[in-house]
């Protein structure tokens, strides 16, 4: 198969990152000095996807306008002669093609997909999930696609999880498929902890096929009260094999304030220009 066009979900309330995520999207918000909706943008780029369905929620359309030009910027920054900045503001207006969908309601993340159909049409697609962002030799979604390609079927990234993290996340069951990769035989949105199958979690990436559409359209509220993803991609593993690649590379979490912060520290580590002193910085603290 061949995935042309990745569906991003923006549509949240950020209700996790309050109050930063009052006014700003939190998809916004920096780690370090990039927005994390530029993050994944270029891990969807550096996988060899160009075209982007941004599912955003009334509103907070805002995300979209970080890819945009910003004329009066981009002038004053010729003006002084900071071509340095201007090439950083520059480089994100043209990095990917943009098409837009709109999640009305709050309905769950499979209702967020769903509204991105017409603009997907009738072909395999990716969605990312911007809470999610990876650090890794591969970008996580290639690892996905190279699995997706050479099965010809949808994949999830999958991850082990502490015990305890276990009802935060969709939990699959599975059967060995070859090095880090399993094949679906179940899974479950949000277990209590006795009731998870396995301790692999789905992470934010997906590439799936435009049959999960009708099951997402059909779904009934499910963890949550809402139309849940998992649910669709159970209905869907009944019919088709589907497959979990745990991937290689860390993954923050950044509706989550611990993992905000970790994202800050490990990104911020990988900066030539930041990382001895943050090191240093991070010893006296820990010292004191
Ligand atoms: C969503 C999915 C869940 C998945 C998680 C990954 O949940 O519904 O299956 O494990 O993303 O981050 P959310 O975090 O939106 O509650």
């Amino acid at each position: 198969m061949k995935v042309r066009k990745a569906v991003v979900v923006a549509a949240g309330m950020g209700t996790r990152m309050l109050p930063a995520s009052k006014v700003i999207p939190k998809e916004i918000l920096p780690v370090v000095d990039k927005p994390a909706i530029q993050i994944v943008v270029e891990e969807t780029v550096a996988s060899g996807i160009g075209e982007i369905v941004m599912v955003l929620s009334p509103g907070r359309t805002t995300v979209l306008d970080h890819f945009r030009s910003a004329p009066e910027l981009e002038s004053l920054l010729e003006r002084r002669l900071r071509h340095d900045l201007l090439e950083i503001v520059r480089y994100t207006n043209s990095l990917a093609r943009f098409h837009t969908a709109h999640q009305h309601e709050p309905l769950g993340l499979g209702h967020a997909v769903l509204q991105a159909r017409e603009a997907v049409g009738d072909e395999p697609f990716a969605v990312i999930l911007p809470d999610d962002i990876f650090d890794g030799a591969r970008p996580c979604l290639r690892q996905l696609l190279d699995v997706a390609e050479r099965k010809d079927a949808p994949v999830v990234a999958l991850m082990r999880v502490a015990r305890s993290e276990i009802p935060k996340y969709g939990i699959v069951a599975v059967e060995p498929a070859g090095p880090r990769l399993h094949r679906l035989t179940g899974m479950v949105e949000k277990p209590a902890i006795p009731d998870a199958p396995s301790d692999l979690a789905i992470m934010g990436r997906y590439v799936l096929t435009p049959d999960i559409f009708p099951l997402l359209a059909e779904g009934k509220p499910g963890a949550g009260g809402e139309i849940q993803l998992t649910d669709a991609l159970m209905a869907l593993s009944e019919r088709r094999a589907l497959y979990g690649c745990e991937f290689e590379g860390v993954r923050y979490d950044l509706g989550d304030r611990l993992g905000f912060l970790e994202a800050q520290i490990g990104f911020g580590l990988k900066r030539p220009e930041l990382a001895d002193r943050l090191r240093a910085y991070l010893k006296t603290v820990l010292s004191s």
